[in-house]
């Protein structure tokens, strides 16, 4: 029996060979971003029991971490520190002597500009509340935390970083970066905005791994509500218009709607973060054999940038890296 067919859409996935020639979606390496925690007071790496795979490094030992993942054609890093002491207004965010700092200067030392390297720039891994600003009475002060964050900023460049990535969700947050590093004669150092940042229960294993977790309420009051997508829109443009270089959404794979917006509704790079619970569901899922590790992984980073994203921040950079070379 034959039909007059016309369109048959199945001839265009006849052979891997058509398959590859249409695909309409590139992933690789370069656009990934690996985050790294960093461990003041440790002197091997230490595993993270709820991210398997994933482990606090001590600075000294982040070297070796690096080349691997450069020989993977990775070299994009988001930095976060976990110091040894926390304080009410987490001072070891921005002390010249702070784990990142080290870092940072130990990392472009040995690097140069072989590797871009970004810091987290938020206050929650190093205050004793483990609120991403400043506390008063039970209450985050917008305009106070503004200062600790510049601050926190321009120790970071000054100790190397090619780019700060604000995270505390905090009103005026890229504006105030942007002048005091312009003030400090930083102007080559970019901004990531996380800009549209979701009150997100995938954050958990994350606080584990930073040692964040806020010590009393939530972070409703400064992170975004999950139901607003306008909301997101309206949080991107205001970073833009502050001096943003690149924007991010966060989470990544339940927030699709939301890179694609993005991406159509605005001409600078997105930035899309795969975040410790999306890895951390995939890793247990797999290892309990339930899914195909690689393959679902290659398929939520293809969503991902199908969606929109130019960039994806995700714990998987390394693996994804060797998957696709194979
Ligand atoms: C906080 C921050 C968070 C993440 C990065 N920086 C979340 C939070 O604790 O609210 C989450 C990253 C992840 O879950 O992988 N400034
Ligand atoms: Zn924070």
């Amino acid at each position: 029996m034959s039909f007059a067919l016309r369109t048959r859409p199945r001839r265009l996935r006849s052979s891997a060979a058509i398959r590859e020639l249409v695909s309409e979606t590139l992933l690789h390496p370069k656009h990934f971003v690996l985050p790294l925690f960093v461990e003041e007071g440790i002197s091997s790496p230490k595993a993270i029991p709820e991210m398997p795979g994933v482990e606090r490094y001590p600075p000294e030992k982040l070297t070796n971490k690096i080349e691997n993942s450069l020989a993977l054609g990775v070299r994009a890093f988001l930095l976060f520190g976990v110091p040894l002491a926390k304080d009410e207004l987490g001072s070891q965010a921005y002390s010249k002597s702070g784990v990142i700092q080290k870092t940072l200067t130990l990392l472009k030392s040995s690097f140069g500009k072989d590797v871009l390297l970004i810091a987290d720039t938020c206050l929650c891994e190093y205050t004793s509340h483990g609120h991403c600003g400043y506390v008063q009475d039970g209450k985050v002060l917008n305009d106070r935390s503004l200062e600790l964050l510049a601050k926190t900023a321009v120790s970071q460049a000054e100790a190397g970083a090619d780019f700060v990535a604000p995270s505390a969700m905090m009103d005026g947050q890229v504006k105030a970066i942007r002048e005091a590093l312009d003030q400090a004669g930083f102007f080559d150092t970019g901004i990531l905005a996380y800009s549209a940042k979701f009150a997100s229960s995938l954050y958990g294993p994350f606080r584990a791994a930073a040692d964040s977790r806020p010590q009393f309420g939530d972070r409703k009051g400064y992170q975004m509500d999950y139901r607003n997508v306008r909301e997101a829109l309206k949080e991107v443009e205001l970073d833009v218009k502050e001096g943003a270089d690149i924007v991010m959404v966060k989470p990544a794979l339940p927030y699709l709607d939301v890179i694609t917006k993005v991406r159509e509704s605005f001409n600078l790079p997105v930035a899309a973060y795969q975040v410790s619970g999306e890895y951390s569901m995939i890793k247990a899922a797999s290892k309990a054999e339930m899914i195909d590790e690689k393959a679902v992984v290659l398929e939520t980073l293809y969503s991902i940038k199908r969606a929109g994203a130019d960039i994806i921040i995700t714990y998987y950079a390394e693996d994804a890296a060797r998957w696709l070379s194979e």
